[in-house]
Order: C-alpha cells, then structure tokens, then sequence
C-alpha cells in the first residue's frame, strides 16, 4: 500500500542542540515545540523489488548519497521491524525551503517514518513512530504531533520519543521573517557537533535547560504568552551563543536577521506581545498572539517584502492523505 503521509514543521521553544549518542540520535536534553500549520512535507514510499538502491525524489529531483544517509537509517529500520529486504522508492514534496533553518528536517523525515512504515504494512503507534523518525532527525520525533511536544532525551532507543504536551488552543501564533531561503552553510548536525565538541559555553547552555523547560511548561499551562515568549527568545539566545564559543566560531546570524530581531523588540516597544526565536538558519520567528497576526504582518511590511512575511498558527499531527486528496495536490 503506497500513500502520502504529511508532516508539519515544528518550531523549539526550548532548543535541542547537541547529541549524547551521534548514532541513535538521543539527545543531551529534552526540548520543546509548537507543531506549525504554515510549513509541511508530503512523502510516499514505495518498496519495490526491482530495486538494487533506494531513492529519494525530492520535489521531483533526484537526491544524492549524503541526503539519503538520514532517509537510509528510517528505511532499514523499518524493513528490519518487517522482516524485509526490499528497496524503496521515496517520493517526497517539502512545502517548506530546505535546509534553510524552517526545519525542513522535521516535517520530511517525520513524514518519511509515517509513509515507510505504512508501506511496510506496519501499525505503529504515535511513540514508535517518533522514535523511527528520531533516527532520520532528532527534530523530527516532534513533528509526529500537533500542537506542542516535549521529546524527552531518554538513555537509549526505546525511551527517547516525543510525547503530546498542552493543546494548543489558545491565542498563540507565530510569524515567519525569512530573511534568506537558501541552503545554509553549516547543517544543524554539524553545527551542533561543533559546538558540543569545541564550544567552552556548551555547559552552561546545558546546565540551564531544566530551569527554562520548567519554566516553559508552567508557561504554557497557564497560558501565558508573555512568558513563553520571554523564556523562548532567552533560550534561543542562549543556544545561539555557545556557537560563538565553538572552534571554528560560527553563527546562523546574519545583518538582516538582527534587523529582524530589532523589529521585534521594536514591537514589544509598541506594546505588542512579540518574541522571537532562531534555528539553525538566518530566520527569525516571531511568537505572538495568533489573533495579532495580521496587525503585526502588517506593521513589519513596512520594512519587509510581503513575500518574506509568513503567518503560522498551531498545526496538526502526521496524517495519511486521501488519495483524492493527493493526487489532486499533487496533479498526477
Ligand atoms: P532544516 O533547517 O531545513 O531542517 P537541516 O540542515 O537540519 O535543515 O536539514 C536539511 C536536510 O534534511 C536536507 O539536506 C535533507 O538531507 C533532509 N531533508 C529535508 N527535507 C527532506 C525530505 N522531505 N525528505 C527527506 N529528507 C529531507
Ligand atoms: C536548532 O533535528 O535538524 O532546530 O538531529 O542532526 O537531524 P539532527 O538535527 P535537527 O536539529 C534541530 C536543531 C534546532 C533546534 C530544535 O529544533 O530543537
């Protein structure tokens, strides 16, 4: 059975950067996202006998051996749950830029753990298939639900998964700056590698993670958007400066993502609830109220292209597409 699986990006409120087993991917600690409606992937795998090597089509191109590593380890993870041999085709469409730090990683390898093991005839639960997609990108284990996920870190395969956090049903929403969509220089993997083994700021990144994981759920709890924003602009600055400290030094950062992160505090100046947070990329993401949106969409196209401006609100969890659904999105 061949169907597309769809998977969002999720954005970390609370960053994970840097791995305790390269391998697994099991992380150095637990982190925290918001499931986005804005950005997504869209997968099918088939396996196919006639096949020597799997393949991976993305957006209609064919990929080569270095993006197929991370498609690899889902694959023979799940022809080893199944007992089988067989290659795979991989048709994937990201309706997201890749690799530009909008965590392309997260929606396409998520949706990947879903379409494979499908066409494996698999029934996995939501937790199994976190895990699977955790193999492809740590990230990614959180792009398994809607809404808000904490991946806890766990100590080896079976207890390092993503689990469903509060309902995002609240005025909660973020806006995208994209400053720049092209493919990054140094890969969230290398980067956080780099950091891990090199960066002197690496410790007290991690020593201060529990208190803001605490601090962010009690947020989200109580709704509060103002300290969510607060926490997660201070976390992101946090992980963004241990890779100053990294040898060589390096930052995602570029001119026009501090004019983007002055815009904002130039909002917060005119009374708006606006924080931003960073990935591994150039782009700024504004966490505000989802019912602002427009407004502040509005207010930054002064200063930005309309085209640069992107509304996200809470989206959903992995879904298999109708194949009406599909082929009608897809036109073949
Ligand atoms: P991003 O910020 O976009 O997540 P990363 O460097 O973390 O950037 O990850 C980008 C990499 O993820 C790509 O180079 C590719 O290897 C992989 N990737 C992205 N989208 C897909 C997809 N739809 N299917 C399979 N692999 C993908
Ligand atoms: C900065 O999940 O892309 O976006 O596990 O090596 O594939 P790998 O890395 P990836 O890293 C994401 C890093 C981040 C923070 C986050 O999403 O938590």
């Amino acid at each position: 059975m061949t169907n597309w699986v769809r998977a969002h990006t999720n954005i970390a409120l609370i960053k994970y950067w840097g791995k305790a087993n390269d391998d697994l991917i099991l992380p150095k600690n637990n982190s925290l996202s918001l499931t986005l409606d804005a950005f997504y992937t869209d997968t099918k795998v088939t396996f196919d006998q006639c096949l020597e090597t799997d393949l991976l089509y993305l957006n209609g191109q064919q990929q080569n051996l270095a993006a197929l590593d991370k498609v690899k380890k889902v694959l023979d993870a799940v022809r080893d749950k199944a007992g089988i041999q067989t290659r795979a085709r991989v048709d994937s469409i990201n309706y997201v830029p890749t690799a530009a730090g909008l965590a392309s990683s997260a929606s396409g390898l998520a949706a990947l753990a879903g379409a494979a093991s499908q066409a494996a005839g698999l029934d996995m639960p939501f937790e199994e298939l976190s895990k699977l997609a955790r193999i492809g990108s740590g990230s990614a284990s959180r792009s398994i639900y809607g809404g808000f996920a904490e991946w806890l870190k766990g100590v080896d395969h079976d207890t390092s998964y993503a689990v469903p956090v509060d309902k995002a049903d609240w005025d909660i929403g973020m806006l995208f700056i994209i400053v720049n969509d092209a493919k990054k220089e140094v890969s969230s993997r290398d980067g956080m590698k780099r950091t891990v083994d090199t960066s002197p700021f690496y410790e007290g990144w991690l020593q201060s993670l529990d208190g803001d994981l605490s601090a962010m759920k009690q947020a989200l709890k109580d709704q509060d958007l103002k300290r969510v924003g607060q926490i997660a602009e201070r976390n992101a600055l946090k992980m963004h400066a241990t890779t100053l400290g990294a040898q060589p030094p390096f930052t995602y950062w570029t001119a026009e993502s501090m004019t983007a992160m002055e815009a904002v505090r130039s909002l917060r100046r005119q009374g708006y609830t606006a924080y931003f947070t960073m990935d591994a990329g150039p782009n700024v993401k504004i966490i505000c109220r989802q019912s602002q949106l427009a407004e502040l969409k509005d207010l930054l196209s002064e200063q930005f292209a309309e085209s640069q401006l992107i509304e996200a609100r809470p989206g959903p969890g992995i879904r298999t597409l109708d194949p009406s659904e599909a082929l009608q999105e897809k036109g073949d």
